[in-house]
C-alpha cells in the first residue's frame, strides 16, 4: 500500500485560529497523526465501510490516523443475517483483516438495532411480533454466531443500539420490545457475553449526554448491573451541532455517567455545519427539503467555527480519564451519512478530512488537542 501524500498543508491562518496562540506546537509537530498524537492516553477510531479498503489514498488515511475501526455498516444484522440462517461475513472479515494487518483495534456495530435489522428476528410475516420463547432464540443465535465469529478478534460490542425512547416512554416501541418485553436489552448483553466472555460490551445509544435524555441512560446503566450483566462502557455516539448541545450539557452527561464508576466511549463523533433540526441522529427526523449553502466551497470562516467547535470538545472529553475512546462516524466529508441525512443529497463538511483526503483545519485542532492532553509537560 502506498504511504499517504504528506497532506498536512493547513494555512499559518488557521494554524493560529487552531491553536489560539497559546499552544506549544513546535517543528516537526505538524506531520503528527491523530493516532499518535494521542499515544496510549485513549483511542481514536473512524468508521469505515469495506469498499473504502479498495481505495488507496483512503485505505492509507484509515491506516495511518486511527487506532481503531468500527464497521459502520456492515457487522449490523442486516449485513450479517438478512436472511435467517444465512451469515455472510465476508464485508467484516475484510475489516477485520485489514484492522489486524495495521495494528489496530476492532469495534463491533451493532448486534441489535430497530433499523437494519431483519424483520424475520422478531416479527411474522403478518408482521405480528413472534412468540417470546422463538424471539429470543432468533437473537441468541444471531449473537452467538457473530461473537462467536469474531471472538479474540472483536475488543467490544455496541450490544444494544438506541434502546432508549426521545419521548416519554423509557425504551423505544421496538418489534424486539414487543416480541421479547422489556428484558430484551439484559437478554443481549448475556448473550453477549457467552460468546465471547473476554470482549467488552457497551450500551450505544445518541442525545443520552442531553438533559432529556441522560435519566433513562443512568437507569439503563442501573438495570444492567442490577442483572448482573457485563458493561463496560457507555457509548455516547456523539453527533452533534456546530451550536448544539453546549458543552455544559455534554460535561452534565459525561459527568453523571462517570460518577457511576463506568468508562464513556465517544462512539460515533462528527459536528454537523449544516442547518438542520436538532434531533441526534434519530432517523425518522428526516426533512424533505434544507438548504445546501456549501456545495462548491466551504469558507473559510465556516472552516474557523468547525474547527474552534472540533477544539472545545476534544479538550473537554480529554480532561476526563475516563472518556477512553473517541471515533469519528467516518474519515472524508465525502463519505459521511450527513450527506443524506436529515436531508439527501447535500454537501456536508462534519468530519476532519475533505474529499481530496486533505487534513482540514478541524483535524488540526482535534490533533492538537490529542498532542496536548497527551503531553501535559508541555501544554500551557
Ligand atoms: O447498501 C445499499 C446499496 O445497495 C443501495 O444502492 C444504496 C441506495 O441508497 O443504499 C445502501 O444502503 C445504505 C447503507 O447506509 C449503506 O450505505 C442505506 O440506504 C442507508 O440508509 C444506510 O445508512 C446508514 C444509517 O446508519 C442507517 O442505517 C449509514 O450509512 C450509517 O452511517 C448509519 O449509522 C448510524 C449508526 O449505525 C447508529 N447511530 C446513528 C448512525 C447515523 O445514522
Amino acid at each position: 500500500m502506498r504511504r499517504l501524500p504528506r497532506l498536512f498543508t493547513a494555512s499559518p491562518v488557521f494554524m493560529a485560529l487552531v491553536v489560539g496562540g497559546g499552544s506549544s506546537l513546535h517543528a516537526g509537530e505538524s506531520t503528527q497523526t491523530l493516532r499518535d498524537a494521542a499515544g496510549e492516553r485513549l483511542l481514536v477510531g473512524t468508521a469505515i465501510m469495506s469498499h473504502h479498503l479498495d481505495d488507496p489514498p483512503h485505505a492509507a488515511l484509515i491506516a495511518e490516523q486511527f487506532h481503531c475501526i468500527t464497521a459502520g455498516n456492515e457487522m449490523k444484522p442486516d449485513a450479517l443475517q438478512r436472511v435467517q440462517g444465512q451469515f455472510t461475513f465476508d464485508a467484516a472479515d475484510k475489516i477485520v483483516a485489514f484492522a489486524e494487518a495495521h495494528g489496530q483495534t476492532v469495534i463491533g456495530h451493532t448486534l441489535l438495532w430497530h433499523h437494519q435489522a431483519p424483520r424475520w428476528m422478531f416479527e411474522d410475516e403478518q408482521g405480528q411480533p413472534l412468540p417470546r420463547e422463538q424471539a429470543l432464540e432468533n437473537l441468541r443465535t444471531h449473537i452467538h454466531t457473530v461473537v462467536g465469529h469474531f471472538k479474540g478478534r472483536v475488543k467490544g460490542w455496541d450490544v444494544v443500539n438506541e434502546a432508549i425512547d426521545d419521548s416519554e416512554p423509557y425504551l423505544r416501541d421496538t418489534p424486539a420490545l414487543r416480541a421479547i418485553g422489556y428484558d430484551y436489552v439484559i437478554k443481549a448483553f448475556q448473550f453477549a457475553h457467552e460468546a465471547d466472555p473476554d470482549a467488552e460490551l457497551y450500551y450505544n445509544d445518541y442525545n443520552i449526554e442531553r438533559d432529556y435524555k441522560r435519566d433513562k441512560a443512568l437507569r439503563m446503566i442501573r438495570e444492567l448491573r442490577e442483572a448482573g450483566v457485563r458493561l463496560d462502557a457507555i457509548g455516547v455516539q456523539g453527533h452533534w451541532l456546530l451550536g448544539s448541545p453546549s458543552l455544559d450539557e455534554i460535561d452534565r452527561g459525561i459527568s453523571a455517567f462517570l460518577k457511576q464508576g463506568i468508562s464513556v466511549m465517544v462512539t460515533e463523533m462528527d459536528v454537523d455545519p449544516l442547518p438542520r433540526n436538532d434531533a441526534g441522529a434519530d432517523l425518522s427526523a428526516t426533512e424533505r427539503a434544507g438548504q445546501n449553502p456549501y456545495l462548491d466551497t466551504f469558507p473559510d470562516e465556516m472552516h474557523h467555527r468547525l474547527a474552534t467547535r472540533y477544539d472545545e470538545l476534544f479538550r473537554l472529553l480529554l480532561r476526563e480519564p475516563g472518556v477512553t475512546r473517541i471515533t469519528l462516524w467516518g474519515t472524508t466529508d465525502a463519505h459521511s451519512w450527513l450527506n443524506n441525512w436529515p436531508v439527501r443529497g447535500r454537501t456536508n463538511h462534519a468530519l476532519l478530512f475533505d474529499r481530496d483526503f486533505k487534513p482540514k483545519p478541524a483535524f488540526h485542532a482535534a490533533r492538537n488537542a490529542l498532542h496536548d492532553a497527551n503531553s501535559p509537560a508541555t501544554s500551557p
